[in-house]
């Protein structure tokens, strides 16, 4: 069996040929936080489907159930009804957002505008991760905040400013924070980022009669509008999907289809970059869904060459370089990751946990301040950990499958840490090596 299960959270991955077929992959996480944020903004009921299924969505649909939205929930369909956000109800209760830096951080954004406490906490990774980055404007704004750092920290909301200004870091979960509380201001707001982080916020509440406009980098918005609840069709992952893209991309004679994938331009990197690389990827049907571009995309496998990394690709593919690593280890010569140092502040350390995974299966990795030097080689099985991080654990599998099959199966502890992004991974897995 290729995906053995072993004791409680480990799993054995054997090397396996090239992977053919279709894969759904699961709805994208990005878009479904915002799905279930913006339309409880909003008053009245709206209807998701393809919501992902998985813990950080939980964490975000259960804080938002103690502020008093209702969801109903009828199989991968889910309906919100609120009364909008003028009606949200102080909650006695901690806000506990899990492993989940987007639920933190933009439901951050939503409490400085509530004129009540909130108090925010999450597991024993997401105490670590830096929230000053969010709770600095917030603040600046006029909201008043506990505790800058980390969690647990508490926010009372208070009459807001509009926020003017750059952000320090290119984060979709900052700057959708800011446009939360920005809708709430007294005064209109200017953001500027210095990279493209993911506009699904912003096209999503355009989409919902708020007043909020993007001109190249800047995003405005003018306070006051009424939101309108609005259904979303949540398209599959590109995040989730890049484990297979990479799997198929790395070896010659694969070929794996991913129909629904949403193919934002903000979070395509992983595509251009596995082109640079060498692969070959088709996106057929390009069409719109919910205001998000979509496509059927089909990736063949082939020989790879290493590549540079860097800029603005690695924003619009930050959630994906742990794969693209272990698609580099693969490839012909040398890769250099840079401009990556966000990496740091994840799930886990990534440049760090990434450059350990690959080392251990006996790849050429130098780490870096703000990334990694691959050389291109043969992987090997060995025993390698999760760090309790989602994209570290799939990451690790895909490297698995295509090891050197003398070298034995890869054992991977921390198996479960999947649930966060993509709970049937394994059973995913398991269907493509049979299908193999
Ligand atoms: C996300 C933004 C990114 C990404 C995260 C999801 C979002 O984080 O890494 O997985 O949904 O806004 P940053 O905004 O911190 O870069």
């Amino acid at each position: 069996m290729p995906a053995e299960r072993l004791a409680a959270d480990h799993v054995a991955i054997h090397p396996s040929g090239p992977l053919r077929g279709t894969v759904q992959a699961p709805g994208d996480k990005s878009i479904s936080h915002r799905a279930l944020i913006c339309n409880a903004l909003a008053e009245g009921e709206a209807q998701i489907d393809g919501l992902l299924d998985s813990d950080d969505i939980r964490s975000t649909m259960a804080c938002l159930r103690q502020w008093g939205v209702e969801f109903e929930l009828d199989a991968d369909r889910v309906l919100v009804r609120s009364q909008g956000q003028a009606a949200f109800q102080e909650s006695e209760q901690v806000l506990d957002c899990g492993n989940s830096g987007t639920s933190i951080r933009l439901l951050a954004g939503v409490a400085a505008g509530l004129p009540f406490r909130s108090c925010f906490d999450g597991d024993d990774s997401l105490r670590t991760r830096p929230m000053r980055r969010v709770l600095d404007p917030l603040q600046t704004m006029g909201a008043e905040v506990s505790h800058q750092r980390t969690a647990p920290f508490q926010l009372r909301g208070r009459r807001l400013n509009g926020f003017d200004g750059t952000l320090a870091v290119a984060s979709a979960q900052v700057k959708s924070a800011i446009v939360f509380a920005a809708l709430r201001a007294d005064t209109p707001s200017s953001i500027v980022e210095p990279g493209p982080s993911r506009d699904h916020t912003e096209r999503m509440l355009a989409a919902m009669s708020a007043d909020i406009e993007v001109d190249g980098a800047t995003v405005t918005v003018e306070p006051g509008a009424a939101l309108t609840p609005r259904d979303v069709h949540v398209p599959a992952d590109i995040s989730a999907a890049a484990f297979w893209m990479s799997a198929a991309a790395m070896t010659p004679g694969a070929e794996i289809a991913l129909p629904n994938l949403g193919v934002n331009p903000r979070r395509t990197g992983v595509i251009d970059a596995l082109r640079l690389m060498g692969a070959e990827i088709d996106l057929r049907n390009q069409r719109d869904a919910s205001g998000e571009p979509v496509a059927d995309v089909v990736v063949r496998g082939g020989a790879l060459r290493g590549a540079t990394l860097d800029g603005d690709l690695i924003v619009r593919a930050i959630d994906e370089v742990p794969v693209l690593a272990v698609a580099a280890a693969t490839a012909d010569g040398v890769t250099e990751i840079r401009d990556a140092e966000e990496l740091r502040v994840k799930e886990s350390d990534r440049i760090a946990t990434t450059a350990a995974m690959l080392r251990a299966m006996g790849v050429g990795v130098e780490e870096r301040r703000d990334g990694i030097r691959i050389v291109g080689g043969q992987l090997r099985g060995a025993t390698v950990d999760s760090h309790g991080d989602h994209r570290l654990a799939m990451a690790a599998a895909i490297a698995a499958m295509t090891a050197d099959p003398e070298s034995g199966p890869t054992q991977i502890r921390g198996a479960s840490a999947v649930d966060i992004s993509y709970p049937a991974f394994w059973r995913d897995l398991d269907r493509l090596q049979h299908d193999a």
